[in-house]
């Protein structure tokens, strides 16, 4: 299944319930919060208190992203907090095998993200145990960055071996996504389609409703 998953880092965060009304009510199936801790990623943005409290005004599938340095540390107050899938990065987890048996011990998905030059070898052996993969078409800290193209082959190579491997992950992308390149990312595999400044720069309701028409 193809779903839209808005990242609120570009939507105004003095009216973080409002934004996320109006994609909710406009058909995103999912709600993307990307969690940077300034560390991991050259950013800080928000934490479990603030997701617990959104949580309040959706049941979308709140997709939580952790950009954080050893995010074991955090799984737990993110359930707590009502979030449906954990993303976590394999480049910021010592033991990724065990961050992940801790998210699914949890009850919730589990994700797990790679960089752009991250090669997809990386999770070859723990595919069968993730619910999603995400592929960063950017490198990850800010919204409003440029797609990286060869990530497009990167999700092409992931969804062969899924597929030699009977596996029907989802692959989440997120980065620089775009009306201009959403049949793209598309055409190449992937299904959960994570997009902040083009949807909520201008009407985040219209854009949503626009992107949904490419994911029918
Ligand atoms: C980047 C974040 C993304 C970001 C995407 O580090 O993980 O989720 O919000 O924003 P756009 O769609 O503007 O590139
Ligand atoms: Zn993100």
């Amino acid at each position: 299944m193809k779903c839209l998953s808005p990242s609120i880092l570009a939507a105004d965060y003095g009216r973080l319930a409002e934004e996320i009304k109006l994609v909710d009510e406009a058909g995103a199936q999912y709600i993307h919060i990307d969690v940077m801790d300034g560390a991991f990623v050259p950013n800080i943005t928000i934490g479990a208190p603030v997701v617990a409290d959104l949580r309040k005004y959706t049941d979308k599938i709140l997709d939580v992203h952790l950009m954080v340095e050893e995010p074991d540390r955090f799984v737990e107050d993110f359930v707590q907090a009502g979030a449906d899938i954990i993303t976590v990065h394999a480049e910021a987890c010592k033991h990724l095998d065990r961050t992940i048996v801790h998210i699914k011990e949890q009850g919730v998905l589990a994700g797990v993200a790679l960089n752009p030059a991250t090669p997809i070898s990386v999770i070859t052996h723990v595919l069968e145990m993730v619910d999603m993969v995400l592929v960063m078409s950017v490198n990850p800290g800010f919204g409003g960055q440029r797609f990286i193209p060869y990530t497009l082959d990167k999700i092409v190579d992931l969804r062969r071996v899924l597929g030699e491997r009977g596996l029907k992950l989802d692959i989440q992308i997120d980065g620089g996504v775009t009306l201009d390149n959403i049949d793209e990312v598309l055409d190449a595999g992937a299904n959960i389609i994570v997009a902040g400044s083009s949807v909520f720069s201008g009407d985040a309701a219209a854009n949503v409703e626009k992107f949904l028409e490419h994911m029918k």
